[in-house]
């Protein structure tokens, strides 16, 4: 169900630091095909239908020049947490998000023009384990010191907590700021979760996991990237906002309802510990899917952003009619 894209009123010149990932091909694909002009910061410079430039995420050089006079900066850089959280990829996770945010926060302090708005990606992963009730931006209480909790979980809290710290350290009078703390955002392309939940069902191992009790926090890319225009839109907004659909379910309901888009009518159950077995020989860890994230949209509901799928059954009907057709 995707919006026809509408010719803005006034093109935005948007530079997303670390667009090159799944988030940021989402957004510059979005606001490209709005007709705003879109440039993506990126270790790697390749071609694609919008403006790339390279920047190392580590030091002043001419790409700083992007941000002179932009209207906007969403910056998505940080190495991938989908790995082992090994010690050397602790190091990478935890510096990379602090670095590229605290060099940003140098360069905007000191340009003539700034960006009028500053998205910095943050994730509602730094909520506690909530089974028990949701976690909203005023009443939600921050993760890291629940008893029990694995080293994972609490080593993924401190990196969302030092990220923000990092980035709200520097004022920036003349940009606003909003720190997106962001659910899985569930795409149709190759490679994110949403393959890898649906090549699960698909070989009939799509059953809940863990137990299946725990709440599975979501979002369809569609929302996310309308989330993120209407955050750029509304100049009353600013600090941490929950980007997620508003009805997180338990992983057992999550997992039924994409066996039901894919027709498929059992799936095998996983228990903890297969995961944990599982998760090692993919070499990732299974934090995303055990951890209970019940995160609601408080802020952008308040402020009157409406979904476009608020519920899981219609995003994942979405997704896999989109898949089918890519792939017929
Ligand atoms: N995907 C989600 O559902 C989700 C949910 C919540 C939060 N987030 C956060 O949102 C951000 C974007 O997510 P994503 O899924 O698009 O991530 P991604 O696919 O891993 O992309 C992140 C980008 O960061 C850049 N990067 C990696 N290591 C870097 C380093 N050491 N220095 C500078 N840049 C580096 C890479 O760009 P180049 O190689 O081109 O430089 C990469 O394309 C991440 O920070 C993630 O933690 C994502």
């Amino acid at each position: 169900m995707a919006s026809s894209p509408a010719a803005p009123v006034r093109p935005l010149r948007i530079v997303l630091p670390g667009g090159s990932g799944q988030v940021g091909q989402v957004l510059a694909r979005h606001f490209q095909q709005r007709g705003h002009h879109v440039t993506v910061l990126t270790r790697g410079p390749y071609t694609a239908p919008w403006q790339t430039v390279h920047w190392d995420g580590d030091q002043i050089g001419p790409w700083t020049e992007h941000l002179e006079g932009a209207d906007v900066c969403i910056n998505l850089a940080g190495r991938s947490v989908n790995c082992r959280y090994t010690a050397a990829n602790r190091r990478a996770i935890y510096g990379s998000r602090i670095r590229t945010t605290s060099l940003l926060n140098s360069v905007i302090a000191a340009l003539a023009d700034p960006p009028k708005v500053w998205l910095n990606a943050s994730t509602a992963t730094i909520y506690r384990h909530a089974p028990d009730r949701p976690m909203d931006e005023k009443t939600g209480q921050l993760g890291g010191h629940e008893a029990g909790a694995p080293d994972t979980w609490n080593f993924s809290i401190r990196v969302a907590k030092d990220w923000e710290s990092a980035f709200f350290a520097t004022p920036t009078p003349r940009t606003r700021k909003v720190a997106m703390r962001s659910a899985i955002t569930f795409s149709p392309a190759p490679g994110n979760a949403f393959a890898i939940f649906s090549n699960l069902v698909r070989v009939g191992m799509g059953g809940s996991q863990g137990g299946g009790r725990q709440f599975v926090s979501w979002i369809h890319e569609s929302d996310f990237a309308r989330a993120v225009e209407f955050l750029i839109a509304r100049e009353d907004l600013d600090g941490p906002i929950n980007i997620a659909a508003p009805h997180p379910l338990t992983n057992r309901d999550f997992m039924a309802t994409l066996r039901e888009a894919w027709e498929v009518p059992n799936g095998l159950p996983i228990p903890s510990l297969f995961m944990e077995v599982g998760a090692f020989f993919l070499r990732t860890e299974t934090e995303l899917v055990l951890k209970s994230r019940r995160v609601i949209p408080a802020r952008l509901l308040q402020a009157g952003f409406q979904f476009e799928f608020p519920y899981w059954s219609d995003a994942v009907e979405d997704l896999v009619r989109q898949w089918r057709r890519r792939d017929d």
